[in-house]
C-alpha cells in the first residue's frame, strides 16, 4: 500500500506487519486525506527495545554533540516549513499562515533547548555537609543531571509540531530517547517532522514514531514497562493515563477554561481585541483560548458590543485561504460544540448572532448572558463559541474561576496594577496574564496548569524537571 505513510522504527520508515491503516480524515472536505500505519504491539514492543539501546550511548555522547544535532534538526524543521505546513492545513483545518508560524517557533524551540540545555545541563551542584545541624564538614555532594531513559510523548491534534518538539526536544538534550506517537489528526505533520530529525542524522533507534488507533497502541504504550517517563498534552485521555502509569514521572497538559476577568476600568477596546484573538483564533481550538469572559455589569453592554463589532469581521472559510474561522476538527467535535451551545440557548442564553453550521464549520458565536447553570460555564467547547457571564463583583468573577476542575490560564483586564496583581494572585491557575490574552509562548516561558489542567511544566528551562533525575555522588573525608 504505496499511500499508506510508513511509521519509523530504528532509523527506518516501515510497513506494518497488521496490513492496516488509519484514515486521517480532512476536517474540511471529511473525506480520507491521508492514511497512515496501524502498528501492532509486536511494533511498539521493538521500538521500546531499540529506543532503550539507543538511549544508553546517546547519555554518553557528549552534550554539546547533542546540542550540535539538535541545532541542524530545528533548521532543517524551518528549512521544510512549507509541506509541513500544509499537512496542517490539510489533516486539522489550520489556517495557512498560522499553519507556518506553528512549524518555524516549533525549529527555533528546538535550537532554544540546545543552547539552554547546554548552560543547564552542564552544571552540577556542591553541597557540603555541616550546612545541616548535627553534621561536621566530612563529606561532599556533588549532584548532575542523569537522564531517564525512554520518554514516551504523546501531542494532541491542535499542535501535532509544536507540541511534539516542545516534549522531544528537552528529553533529546537531556541524554534520553524518545517515542512519539502522534494524534491521528496530525499525524503526517508529525511524520513530516520527525523526518527533519532523520535528516539531521539522530542515531537509529533514538526518535521513533508509531502510529496507529488508540484502542490498539494506547494504553500498551502508556503502561509499557520500558517507559521511564509521559510527555503528555490532550484531553480526559490524559486523567485516565495517569492512574495507569507506573511509577514514572509524568508531565501533563490538559485542556483549561481560561477566564477572562474585566473590571469597570479597564480598557475596553484592548480587552475586546484580546477577547476576540484569544477566544476565535484556530477556531477556539487552543488550550490557552479564552473559554469564558467576567464581566462586571457596568461595562458589560460596551464590551459586548464591542467584541460583536469584531466578531462580525472575522472571515469564514478554509484554512487553504487562511480564514480565521475554518472547519473544527472531527464531526464529533462539532456536535459537541453544537450541544454546548442548544443548552444555553434552551436555558436562555443571548445568542449574539445566528447559531450557523455547514458540516464541522461553526459561524463564531458570542453567548451573553450565559449563567452558572449552563454547561458552557464550565465546560471546554474547543470551538468558536464565547459564552459571556455579568459579574456584579470582581470576587464573584474570581470565585467562578476558581470553581472550575480547570486551572491552565486567564487573564484580567483593568488599569490598575495593583487591583490586577491582587486579582492575578487569587486565581487559582497556572499562568495570569495582564491586559493580554491567554497564550502559552513564547515558548520557553513556563507553561503549567493545577488540577485537571495537568501535572508539571513545558517551556525551556522549566521541563528538564520532568527529563532527568538528581544523581548525587557523595565523597566522605577519612
Ligand atoms: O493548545 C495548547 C497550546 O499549547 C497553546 O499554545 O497559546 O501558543 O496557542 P498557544
Amino acid at each position: 500500500e504505496n499511500d499508506v505513510f510508513k511509521y519509523y522504527s530504528e532509523g527506518e520508515w516501515k510497513v506494518s506487519s497488521s496490513g492496516k491503516s488509519v484514515q486521517v480524515i480532512n476536517p474540511t472536505t471529511r473525506k480520507t486525506q491521508y492514511k497512515v500505519q496501524a502498528c501492532t504491539q509486536e511494533e511498539v514492543n521493538q521500538v521500546m527495545e531499540s529506543s532503550r539501546m539507543a538511549q544508553k550511548s546517546w547519555a554518553k555522547t557528549p552534550l554539546w554533540k547533542r546540542a550540535e544535532m539538535l541545532h541542524k534538526a530545528g533548521a532543517i524543521l524551518k528549512d521544510h516549513k512549507k509541506p509541513i505546513a500544509e499537512c496542517l492545513v490539510k489533516e486539522i483545518a489550520k489556517p495557512a499562515t498560522d499553519a507556518l508560524t506553528e512549524v518555524v517557533r516549533s525549529g527555533d524551540f528546538v535550537s532554544y533547548c540546545a543552547e539552554e540545555g547546554v548552560r543547564i545541563l552542564g552544571k552540577g551542584e556542591f553541597l557540603v555537609s555541616d550546612s545541616f545541624p548535627g553534621n561536621d564538614r566530612t563529606k561532599y555532594c556533588l549532584t548532575s543531571k542523569v537522564p531517564l531513559g525512554v520518554v514516551l510523548a504523546i501531542p494532541p491534534f491542535n499542535y501535532p509540531v509544536n507540541l511534539a518538539v516542545s516534549k522531544i526536544a528537552p528529553a533529546l538534550i537531556a541524554g534520553n530517547s524518545l517515542v512519539l506517537k502522534p494524534p491521528t489528526q496530525g499525524a503526517v505533520a508529525a511524520l513530516h517532522m520527525v523526518h527533519c530529525f532523520h535528516m539531521a542524522g539522530f542515531p537509529k533507534g533514538l526518535i521513533s514514531c508509531v502510529t496507529g488507533k488508540g484502542s490498539e497502541i494506547g494504553d500498551f504504550l502508556t503502561m509499557h514497562p520500558g517507559i521511564n517517563c509521559i510527555s503528555f498534552t490532550g484531553g480526559d485521555t490524559g486523567i485516565s493515563i495517569s492512574k495507569k502509569a507506573g511509577m514514572i514521572p509524568l508531565q501533563m497538559e490538559l485542556g483549561g477554561k481560561d477566564a477572562c476577568i474585566v473590571l469597570d476600568d479597564a480598557d475596553l477596546d484592548l480587552a475586546a481585541s484580546c477577547i476576540v484573538k484569544g477566544g476565535f483564533s484556530y477556531s477556539g481550538q487552543r488550550c490557552t483560548a479564552v473559554k469564558v469572559v467576567l464581566v462586571v455589569e457596568s461595562v458589560a453592554d460596551a464590551l459586548v458590543k464591542k467584541v460583536n463589532e469584531k466578531v462580525e469581521k472575522l472571515s469564514v472559510g478554509a484554512p487553504e485561504d487562511d480564514c480565521d474561522i475554518t472547519p473544527v476538527v472531527t464531526e464529533f467535535s462539532s456536535n459537541f460544540i453544537e450541544a454546548l451551545v442548544m443548552d444555553a440557548k434552551q436555558k436562555g442564553a443571548t445568542l449574539c448572532q445566528e447559531y450557523r453550521r455547514e458540516g464541522n464549520l461553526i459561524w463564531p458565536l458570542l453567548l451573553d448572558n450565559v449563567r452558572s447553570d449552563m454547561r458552557i460555564a464550565w465546560e471546554e467547547p474547543f470551538g468558536p463559541v464565547l459564552p459571556v457571564i455579568r459579574i456584579n463583583s470582581v470576587e464573584e468573577g474570581i470565585r467562578h474561576c476558581n470553581h472550575s476542575n480547570f486551572g491552565l490560564q486567564g487573564c484580567v483586564f483593568t488599569k490598575d496594577i495593583n487591583r490586577a496583581i491582587q486579582i492575578s494572585d487569587a486565581m487559582e491557575i497556572g499562568t495570569v496574564q495582564i491586559n493580554s490574552a491567554p497564550a502559552r509562548g513564547p515558548d520557553h516561558f513556563p507553561f503549567q496548569g493545577l488540577k485537571d489542567s495537568g501535572i508539571g511544566s513545558q517551556g525551556s528551562i522549566f521541563v528538564w524537571e520532568c527529563c532527568v533525575f538528581y544523581a548525587g555522588l557523595i565523597v566522605e573525608k577519612r
